[in-house]
């Protein structure tokens, strides 16, 4: 669906053209890093669907592709902290380079979940892709290795990001106004 500037709610805070190109670069920065290793791309539902699906396209490695589902309890805006596996990884993450992909790391709960969820599995690497990194708003420590883009504290949907369930299809990445 494209971004149609008659839907006042949203407004438009990271282009199409914009995503693709950032996109671009950190495929062809993360298939240096893993160059001649068998990466396992893992996914988290639903959020890196669609950011999953090109990151993966523009690496000139051939990787592994997983998912996971995780889920938060909270509000539809803000992460409680109880989070929970819905779907886990199905292949073997024992010895492996992992890159677990992420939509947005918001308070870093749900992100510091799954990193101890993986990391007791031992894989040999495992590092952190996030489309969106939202710092201001963090609540533990994480960082992610790979960012795409630093935004400030404003609610974004689109290009796979939801509110309830809704918007996931723009292809741009889009501030939804409050009310
Ligand atoms: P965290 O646990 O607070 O870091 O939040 C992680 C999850 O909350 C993300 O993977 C998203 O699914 C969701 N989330 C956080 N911020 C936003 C946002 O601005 N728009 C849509 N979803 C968000
Ligand atoms: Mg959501």
């Amino acid at each position: 669906m494209d971004f149609k500037p008659s839907d006042s709610q949203l407004t438009e805070m990271i282009s199409e053209a914009r995503l693709q190109a950032r996109i671009k670069e950190m495929a062809r920065e993360i298939s240096a890093d893993f160059k001649g290793e068998k990466l396992l791309v893992i996914a988290v539902l639903k959020g890196a669907f669609l950011f999953v699906a090109d990151l993966v396209r523009e690496m000139d490695i051939d990787p592994e592709i997983d998912f996971l589902r995780a889920t938060s309890y909270g509000s539809q805006t803000v992460t409680s902290g109880a989070v929970e596996i819905r779907k886990d990884v199905e292949v073997p993450v024992t010895g492996r380079a992992v890159l677990l992909v992420e939509d947005i790391i918001d308070t870093g709960l749900t992100l510091k979940f799954l990193l101890r969820h993986l990391k007791a599995a031992e894989p040999k690497v495992l590092k952190i892709c996030s489309l969106l990194d939202k710092p201001s708003r963090r609540q533990v420590e994480v960082k992610g290795d790979y960012v795409g883009f630093t935004i400030e504290d404003k609610f974004v949907v689109g290009y796979g990001l939801d509110f309830d369930e809704r918007y996931r299809n723009l292809r741009s990445i889009c501030v939804l106004a409050p009310g």
